[in-house]
């Protein structure tokens, strides 16, 4: 596979073309940020554990049938993934009440919501990725109606077999975020799983142990991430 030039840079990915107008490649870098890029640094080894985090997670949804964009590991830092034709939309479920929800609606942090919640956000940095409802997607054509049900439902599909295997290494899944894109036809789960966009709170003693750790500037980032993945038994380098 060869790797060409890159097609778009995100916040702490960047994404290229290959000679197979099919794939595309991921790369994972250092850069964190958070509050819409308003704050960014450079964390060493969080590209290689992302990298390598996400691809035990997407092997393990993968197994579990649900289809996602994820081919290969190619390196510390890279991995081959289907090329999506990215919905630019956020789907979050909640199982604990923490960040906006609790900013939005007074929730007490950490109460437990059963069932848990389903919310969209527009993938929209320049507005700050607003708040939005399923008629929203539908009026505005970023997704179908049919295309939405079948997000939602792979979502919390997600949820279902995340909860379970973050709860068997002693970790609460207290919420998460995924992007879903169209790869012929079908609605694939695309993007990462790492905890830049979840968070994961240790179950004996609710310490955070993802990217609130950076946000709330409580240090040890790095080695949360680490001390997650080793848990969950992912291969670090
Ligand atoms: O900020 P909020 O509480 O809505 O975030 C819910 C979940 O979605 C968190 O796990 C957060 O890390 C993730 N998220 C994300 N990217 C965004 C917004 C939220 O990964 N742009």
């Amino acid at each position: 596979m060869e790797k060409r030039t890159e097609l778009y840079r995100g916040k702490a990915k960047s994404v290229y073309t290959t000679d197979d107008p099919d794939r595309l490649i991921l790369l994972f870098r250092n850069d964190t940020s958070a509050f819409d890029g308003k704050k960014i640094e450079q964390l060493e080894r969080k590209g290689m554990v992302n990298n390598r985090f996400n691809a035990f997670i997407m092997q393990k949804l993968q197994d579990a049938g649900i289809p996602t964009q994820f081919d290969q590991l190619l390196s510390d830092t890279e991995c081959l993934v289907k090329k999506l034709d990215m919905i630019p939309v956020e789907c979050v479920v909640r199982n604990y009440a923490a960040g906006s929800l609790v900013k939005r609606l007074g929730i007490e942090e950490g109460q437990e919501l059963a069932p848990p919640t389903f919310e969209l956000f527009l993938k929209d940095d320049a507005r700050g990725d607003p708040f939005i409802n399923e008629s929203h997607v539908v009026t505005f054509g970023w997704a179908t109606a049919e295309q939405l049900v079948r997000m939602r439902e792979l979502t919390l599909q997600v949820n279902d077999v995340l909860r379970q295997a973050f709860d068997d290494a002693g970790l609460l899944l207290v919420d998460f975020k995924l992007e879903f894109g169209v790869f012929k036809g079908e609605i694939v789960l695309g993007d990462e799983f790492s905890p830049d966009g979840c968070r994961l709170w240790d179950k004996e003693t609710r310490k955070k142990m993802d990217k609130d750790r950076f946000r709330q500037g409580l240090g040890g980032v790095i080695e949360a991430y680490e001390e997650v993945a080793q848990r969950l038994g992912v291969p670090l380098s």
